[in-house]
C-alpha cells in the first residue's frame, strides 16, 4: 500500500490544471449503456472510482478504447444485467447502472451498495422512483432485482435532494413512455452535465439545475461525443491548499459559477480570490479568520468540501462551528486532525473548531475520500513531518493530488509500506 509523506510549512506557488469531474464522469459513463454505438468522452479523470465503474460496465459487456483522457465506449453487445457484490461494495455509485440497464434491457440485478465510512447511504429514493415508473423491485440475498416490461413516466418527489437518485431516475426516464417530473431534484453541476450529455444523445430533458426536472420520453437515442466538466471539489481543495499554506496559486479551467459558496467562505476567512476568465487566483493571508459553515445541497456549501475546510479552520484565529447536514457520520477526519494538535469538539452533527496557531506533523490514517484530502491539507500546514496511510481512499477521487501539489513547492511524496 502507499503512504504520503509531507514536510509541512512550504507555501504553494504556481498554477494547476484541474482534472475532469469524478461525480460527472460516473453517471455519464453509466449513461453509455442507454444506447449502442461508439460514444467518445473527453476529460475523463484517471481515478480508482473510474476504474471501478469501467470494471462494472465491462462485466455487463461494455467495451472501451482509451486514448489519454479520452475514452471511447461501446455497449452494442451487453451480455449481462448483473453488477456483482465484489465490485459494487467498493463504490456505492455503482447503483448508477440501475436506471440505464432498466431502460435498455428491462432488467437489472445490482448488489445493494451498503453503507460506507460517512453514513448508511440508503437508496430508497432510487427504488421508490423506479417503482412509480412501473419497475417491479425485490430485494434478494443482498441484491436489488428489478424488472420492467415498459417504463412509464411518473411524477416523483424526493424527500431531500439526492444527486445519484436524480441521475438514476433521469436515465431511467429518457426512453420511458410519457413524461416524468423529478420534484425537489438535486441541482448539482454534475446533474446538469449528465442532462446535457443525455440531451446531446437525443433525450428531451428540461429544468436540469433547478429543483424540477422534466423528462419527455423519446423513442431513440444516439451515441455522442462529449467533454466532462472540470472537478469543482478538486478546485475547492486547491483553493484551501493555497489558503492553508499562505501561498499563491492559479487554478486553471474552473467553472467559477460552480464554486461560489466555497469562494465566499474562503474570502470571509481572509483569502484573496481573483477571477480571471475561467481561472481563479487564490492568495492566502497571514491570519486566517474563523468562519462558520453549514453543508447544504447545491448551491449551498458542499459536504464534499467540509473536511477540507475544517483543516483550514483548525489554524484559524478563533472558533468556528461546522455543521454537517447531509451525512450522519462525516467527521471521521476529526480524530486524525486531533492527533495533529487540532482542538475540535463534536456534538450532534456539528463540530466546534477552536483554531490553533499551528498543527504538528504526525502519523495519521485516511478513512474516506475527503478525509484523506483534509489530512493532506493539514500536513501541508503542519510543523514537521506528516505520514498519511491508506491513501487508496484519496486515489478514489483525486488524480495524482500529491504529484500536482509537489509541482507547487511543498515537500510531498509517496512511499510503499
Ligand atoms: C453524491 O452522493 C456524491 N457522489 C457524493 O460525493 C456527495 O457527497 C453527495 O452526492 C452529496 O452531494 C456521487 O455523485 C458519485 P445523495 P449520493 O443521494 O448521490 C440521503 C464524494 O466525496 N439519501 O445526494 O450518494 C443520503 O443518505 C462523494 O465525491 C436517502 O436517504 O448522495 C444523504 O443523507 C461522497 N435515500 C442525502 O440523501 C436515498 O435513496 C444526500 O445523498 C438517497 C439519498
Amino acid at each position: 500500500m502507499d503512504k504520503i509523506i509531507i514536510e509541512g510549512g512550504t507555501p504553494l506557488t504556481g498554477e494547476v490544471t484541474l482534472s475532469g469531474s469524478k461525480n460527472a464522469a460516473l453517471p455519464i459513463l453509466s449513461a453509455c449503456v442507454l444506447t449502442g454505438g461508439w460514444h467518445t468522452l473527453h476529460n475523463i479523470p484517471a481515478l480508482r472510482d473510474i476504474w471501478t465503474i469501467k470494471k462494472i460496465l465491462s462485466n455487463l459487456g461494455v467495451v472501451f478504447e482509451e486514448d489519454g483522457q479520452t475514452l471511447r465506449v461501446n455497449s452494442d453487445n451487453l451480455k449481462s444485467h448483473v453488477a456483482p457484490y465484489q465490485l459494487v461494495r467498493t463504490m456505492r455509485a455503482s447503483i448508477l447502472v440501475l436506471g440505464p440497464l432498466l431502460s435498455r434491457l428491462g432488467k437489472a440485478k445490482i448488489s445493494l451498495p451498503g453503507g460506507c465510512a460517512i453514513g448508511a447511504r440508503p437508496i430508497d429514493f432510487h427504488l421508490k422512483g423506479l417503482s412509480a415508473m412501473g419497475v417491479d423491485i425485490s430485494l434478494e440475498h443482498g441484491y436489488v432485482v428489478a424488472r420492467a416490461d415498459k417504463l412509464r413516466g411518473a411524477a416523483i418527489f424526493f424527500d431531500i435532494p439526492s444527486v445519484t437518485g436524480t441521475e438514476n431516475l433521469m436515465m431511467a426516464a429518457v426512453k420511458a413512455e410519457g413524461k416524468t417530473t423529478l420534484n425537489n431534484a438535486a441541482k448539482e453541476p454534475e446533474v446538469v452535465d449528465l442532462a446535457n450529455m443525455l440531451n446531446h444523445m437525443g433525450a428531451q430533458i428540461e429544468g436540469a439545475g433547478t429543483d424540477t426536472i422534466t423528462i419527455t420520453g423519446v423513442k431513440e437515442l444516439r451515441p455522442v461525443t462529449y467533454s466532462i466538466i472540470p472537478d469543482r471539489i478538486e478546485a475547492g481543495t486547491f483553493l484551501v491548499a493555497a489558503a492553508i499554506t499562505k501561498g499563491n496559486v492559479r487554478i486553471k479551467g474552473c467553472r467559477v459559477d460552480d464554486l461560489e459558496a466555497i469562494v465566499e467562505k474562503l474570502v470571509d476567512s481572509g483569502v484573496k480570490i481573483e477571477k480571471q476568465a475561467q481561472d481563479l487566483i487564490a492568495q492566502g493571508n497571514d491570519s486566517i479568520k474563523s468562519v462558520d459553515i453549514k453543508t447544504m445541497p447545491f448551491p449551498g456549501f458542499p459536504t464534499d468540501m467540509q473536511a477540507q475546510f475544517m483543516a483550514l479552520m483548525s489554524i484559524a484565529d478563533g472558533w468556528s462551528m461546522i455543521r454537517e447536514t447531509i451525512f450522519e457520520n462525516r467527521f471521521m477526519h476529526v480524530s486524525e486532525l486531533r492527533r495533529m494538535g487540532a482542538d475540535i469538539e463534536i456534538n450532534a452533527g456539528q463540530a466546534l473548531v477552536r483554531g490553533k496557531s499551528n498543527l504538528s506533523g504526525a502519523q495519521v490514517m485516511a478513512t474516506d475520500l475527503r478525509a484523506s484530502a483534509c489530512l493532506v491539507l493539514a500536513g501541508l500546514a503542519a510543523k514537521g513531518r506528516t505520514e498519511i496511510s491508506r491513501v487508496y481512499h484519496l486515489d478514489r477521487g483525486y488524480h495524482d493530488l500529491d504529484g500536482k501539489l509537489s509541482l507547487l513547492g511543498p515537500k510531498i511524496w509517496r512511499e510503499q509500506y
